[in-house]
């Protein structure tokens, strides 16, 4: 048994925040932003929560699929920005949505989580313990960044994209993942709220809670391990790069995902993206986009869709599946 998506559902904030706006707050310009990220406004929270978001990402995925919330057997909740520790926002989304014979937990893998949340669904679909998954990436990235800080506070905004797996006969998943904490310190975060950070001093303390990154080495890393990792699955699973029909990369830079289809010699127009709408919303990037590809009607069944993440940690993990 596989685990096929039967329903698609997203949230994102109504409160837009452009590179213009940005420019009012920190030394930056609509042209530079644009220029080195193809970001041009990204959504953010305005009395939102991680698990709001994602208990209404997860209502339109239900909606969708027509399945009953009584049916879902576990929540898997990718986030690194969630408002509570605990109660774990998965289990906030089940009560939400009313499955109240699902298992839920959160998971922490920075970017790389929804990739990483939908292999294990796969995983547990494919073992038999159980037939219906939901996947979350829910994020409030908006409340993790130091916003005094150009270099990273320009690339991330808030929202929440779900899958609903259901397992069924099909052409099975090929997935693979990695860490290297070694080089962890390229980006690093502690949570803070936005209500905390208004009323720190401004002595330089401040940032020591929010996100650190070496953009450049992130920037290498992605564009070096993300082709080796989509050829690492294809070659495991005796498919042609041809084969595949859609590229869903993490949605960090257009200028990776550019230099990620030059490696590979494939044509751009295989790699959709939404960043100039919504920037970096870590682990919500690759179901968000999931969504409006379903939605817009780009997919069809039997097409092979290849996904891959990559972030903190530093991690990165890869899924072929076809809709
Ligand atoms: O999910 C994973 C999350 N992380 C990433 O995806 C990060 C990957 N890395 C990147 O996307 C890029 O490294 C950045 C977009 C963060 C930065 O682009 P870059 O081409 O690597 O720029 P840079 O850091 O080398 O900075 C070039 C210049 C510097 O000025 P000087 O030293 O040349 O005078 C920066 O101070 O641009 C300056 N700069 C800015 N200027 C205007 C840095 N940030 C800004 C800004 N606006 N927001």
């Amino acid at each position: 048994m596989v685990g096929k998506v039967c329903g698609t559902g997203s949230y994102v904030p109504a409160h837009v925040m452009s590179n213009d706006d940005l420019a009012r707050i920190v030394d930056t310009n609509d042209e530079w932003i644009r220029e080195r990220t193809g970001i041009g406004r990204r959504h953010i929270i305005d009395g939102e929560t991680t698990s709001y978001m994602a208990g209404q990402a997860a209502k339109k995925a239900l909606e969708q699929s027509g399945i009953d919330p009584e049916e879902i057997d576990i929540i898997l909740l990718a986030t690194s920005s969630s408002e509570t520790v605990y109660p774990c926002a998965a289990c906030e989304v089940q009560k939400m949505i009313g499955a109240k014979h699902a298992a839920g937990y959160d998971l922490n893998a920075a970017c790389t989580g929804f990739v990483m949340a939908f292999n294990a669904a796969q995983a547990y679909i494919s073992a038999g313990f159980c037939r219906t998954v939901l996947v979350i990436g829910a994020e409030s990235m908006s409340n993790m960044v130091d916003w005094t800080d150009r270099g990273t506070c320009i690339l991330f905004g808030d929202g929440a994209g779900a899958v609903i797996l259901r397992a069924a006969e099909g052409a099975p998943v090929h997935m693979a993942a990695h860490s290297d904490g070694k080089k962890g310190v390229a980006l690093t975060g502690l949570s803070r709220h936005r209500k905390d950070w208004e009323k720190e001093p401004e002595d330089g303390s401040v940032k020591e809670s929010f996100i650190h990154m070496d953009g450049q080495a992130v920037f290498k890393f992605a564009v070096r391990k993300v082709p080796e990792i989509i050829e690492e699955v294809l070659e495991e699973s005796g498919t042609g790069l041809d084969e595949i029909d859609y590229f869903v990369l993490h949605q960090a830079n257009r200028r990776i995902i550019e230099a990620v289809a030059r490696r590979l010699k494939t044509d751009i127009g295989k790699f959709p993206m939404n960043l100039e709408e919504y920037a970096n919303t870590s682990a919500a990037t690759v179901p968000i986009l999931l969504d409006e590809m379903n939605r817009g009607g780009m997919l069809k069944k039997g097409q092979k869709i290849m996904t891959a993440g990559f972030g903190a940690g530093l991690t990165w993990a890869a899924s072929l599946f076809e809709w």
